[in-house]
């Protein structure tokens, strides 16, 4: 059974055992959460790793490379650049079949960094690879189109950092900095990042930006955070949605001015909508 705040090394252990047993498996967290971190730390004989699966012919040419360097790939005493240059032409059909027919069937475990940039082509070549390999890979969130390729894979869900690891965490990253409030500092983190480790990491740099941290620059720092612009997209929005009432209105009323004026604002707010939404990392 899985606790919900089991913490990282729990989770590690999981994912090694599912590893040696061969099974198929997917870590799902948000962005951050220390996915890629998890990972990277999975170190096994027949293990291969690669960043992503898409654009796919590289993806295979990848995975080749990998298999050439276990000497799975043969021929086993050629350059692979030479082998690559060989085949360079070749349909991806052709790589995927050179990749499969490298091995044997849960022979190789391949670890895929991150899938997030799922296509339906790259659907198709996980249903091809996990014929033969284990696959262990992660994702922010699985759409619906794309469930039916994760079907038999055992799904983890990575947590946000539980409080003492991601006090720890704060605790490294702040290492030589001179804090103020260090209670107020880590408690100001602890609330802003929810746990996520790439946010803490984030924080602790801003912070360190400033030429000291003071219990001011702490509160400063969380103004400047991303949640004032969800604030600001929702008064747009909001003020939109007045605009538009008010042209029905002034259409109503049957001025002609207040509809056109109307009709201007509705479309400036659109357009200052869609360029926050750009805009937005
Ligand atoms: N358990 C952890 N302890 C310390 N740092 C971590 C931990 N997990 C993740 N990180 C760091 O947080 C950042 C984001 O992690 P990453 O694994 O890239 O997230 P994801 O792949 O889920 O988007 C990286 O800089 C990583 O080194
Ligand atoms: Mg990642």
């Amino acid at each position: 059974m899985i606790h919900p705040s089991a913490d990282r090394k729990e989770k590690l252990r999981l994912i090694e055992e599912n590893l040696s047993k061969r099974i198929d498996t997917l870590l799902i967290g948000p962005v951050g959460i220390g996915k890629s971190h998890l990972l990277a730390q999975l170190d096994a004989d027949h293990v291969l790793k690669v960043k992503t699966l898409s654009p796919i012919k590289e993806a295979l040419i990848n995975i080749a490379e990998e298999l050439h360097k276990s000497g799975k790939l043969y021929p086993h005493n050629e350059d692979f650049e030479k082998i690559k240059k060989r085949h360079t032409r070749e349909t991806i059909q052709a790589w995927t079949d050179m990749v499969l027919d490298a091995v044997t069937k849960n022979e190789c475990v391949l670890i895929v960094d991150d899938l997030s940039d799922m296509t339906p082509s790259v659907g198709r070549l996980i249903d091809k690879l996990s014929h033969k390999f284990t696959i262990i890979t992660a994702l922010h969130e699985i759409k619906k189109t794309y469930e039916k390729h994760f079907w038999k894979f055992d799904r983890i869900e990575i947590e946000p950092l539980s409080t003492p690891e991601a006090k720890n965490l704060i605790r490294q990253c702040a290492t030589g900095a001179k804090i103020e409030d260090y209670h107020m500092t880590e408690t100001h983190i602890l609330q802003q990042s929810a746990g996520n480790p790439r946010a803490i990491i984030e924080i602790v740099e801003r912070l360190r930006k400033e030429p000291a941290v003071t219990r001011s620059a702490v509160r400063q720092v969380s103004h400047t955070g991303a949640r004032n612009q969800i604030d600001l997209t929702a008064v747009v929005v909001l003020l939109l949605l007045t605009v538009v009432a008010a042209r029905f209105f002034m259409r109503g009323i049957g001025s002609m001015e207040g509809y056109v004026l109307a009709g201007i604002g509705s479309a400036i707010l659109v357009g200052i909508r869609f360029f926050m939404y750009r805009f937005k990392r």
